[in-house]
């Protein structure tokens, strides 16, 4: 896993920069979702995993001026950032940033609904988490979590041979790499663990994101980190040839490079599941 990326507190793919660079470019159909889902003005909200706040002043918007937003992560350096956003964002007083795990979270606030956005994916005990989430939700209270799946993505022009190589073996051997606890192959699993965890009335809802040729410099370094990181894992697992081929597709030094051609294209779909805690 590349290190640009780590949050102060270890977790790849959270580091604030990172998600300032990922939220750029999905700013306007995040702005949409946001709309899409299932929350209303008025609602008091828990924003699980909020990294930067990108996700949480969305929210805040959305509940309005008789809402307000609860958000918590562990990461000081991203809460910062946050923080610093608060301070000039209109919803300010309705919106509090703290510094915990949902794992340490007190029960004695519920909460009209609550979100997660690419976070429950970095928790390696995903059914604990649930199971404090719907406590820490009023009956009939919504949960609203948004994971994407590495089986879903697409790159072109890659040989496909290769791609199927890679995926099959972190699929058997290296789905959760090293210590850096990140599950790529999460999505799939949320229909069956919010049903277990006594979640109901499941609904989901998607949306793609494609970047075909030319592709701008954000785009680049967003796509570039996704390819690495299936490079990383395969590495991880020992299978450091299928590695080092995929990863010369996304280096700007290499003629196997593949951003430059006319035929480029990368789409990667996120996968948005709603769930009610049962209303007695
Ligand atoms: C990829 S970031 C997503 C941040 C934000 N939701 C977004 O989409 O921009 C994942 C976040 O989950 C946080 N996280 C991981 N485990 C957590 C836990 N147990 N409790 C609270 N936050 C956690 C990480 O610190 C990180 O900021």
């Amino acid at each position: 896993m590349s290190d640009r990326f780590k949050s102060s507190s270890g977790k790849p793919y959270s580091e604030d920069k990172w998600l300032e660079n990922h939220h750029a470019i999905k700013s306007r159909l995040r702005a949409e979702l946001v709309q899409k889902i299932d929350l209303r003005a008025g609602d008091s909200v828990l924003d699980l995993g909020c990294g930067t706040g990108s996700w949480t002043f969305l929210i805040a918007d959305r509940v309005g001026h008789r809402g307000s937003v609860d958000a918590i992560d562990l990461d000081e350096a991203a809460l910062e950032a946050a923080e610093l956003k608060r301070h000039s964002h209109h919803h300010r007083d309705r919106v509090n940033f703290d510094q915990l795990s949902v794992f340490d979270l007190r029960e004695e606030h519920k909460y009209d609904a609550i979100t997660a956005f690419n976070s429950l994916c970095y928790i390696d005990r995903p059914e604990v988490a649930l199971s404090v989430v719907r406590h820490a939700l009023k009956p009939g209270g919504r949960f609203i979590v948004k994971d994407s799946d590495l089986g879903s993505d697409f790159f072109w022009p890659v040989d496909r041979g290769l791609y199927f190589s890679l995926m099959t073996a972190i699929q058997e051997r290296g789905s959760i790499a090293n210590d850096d606890y990140y599950d790529p192959f999460f999505a799939r699993q949320l229909p069956k663990l919010l049903t277990e965890c006594g979640f109901v009335h499941l609904d989901t809802l998607a949306q793609s994101f494609s970047f075909v040729h030319p592709v701008d410099q954000h785009q680049r370094t967003y796509i570039a980190e996704n390819g690495r990181m299936i490079s990383d894992r395969t590495a991880a697992i020992g299978e450091r040839q299928l590695a080092a081929q995929w990863s010369t597709l996304f280096d700007d030094m290499s003629e196997n490079c593949i951003f430059d051609s006319p035929e480029f294209l990368y789409t990667m779909t996120e996968f948005v599941f709603q769930a009610r805690t049962p209303s007695s």
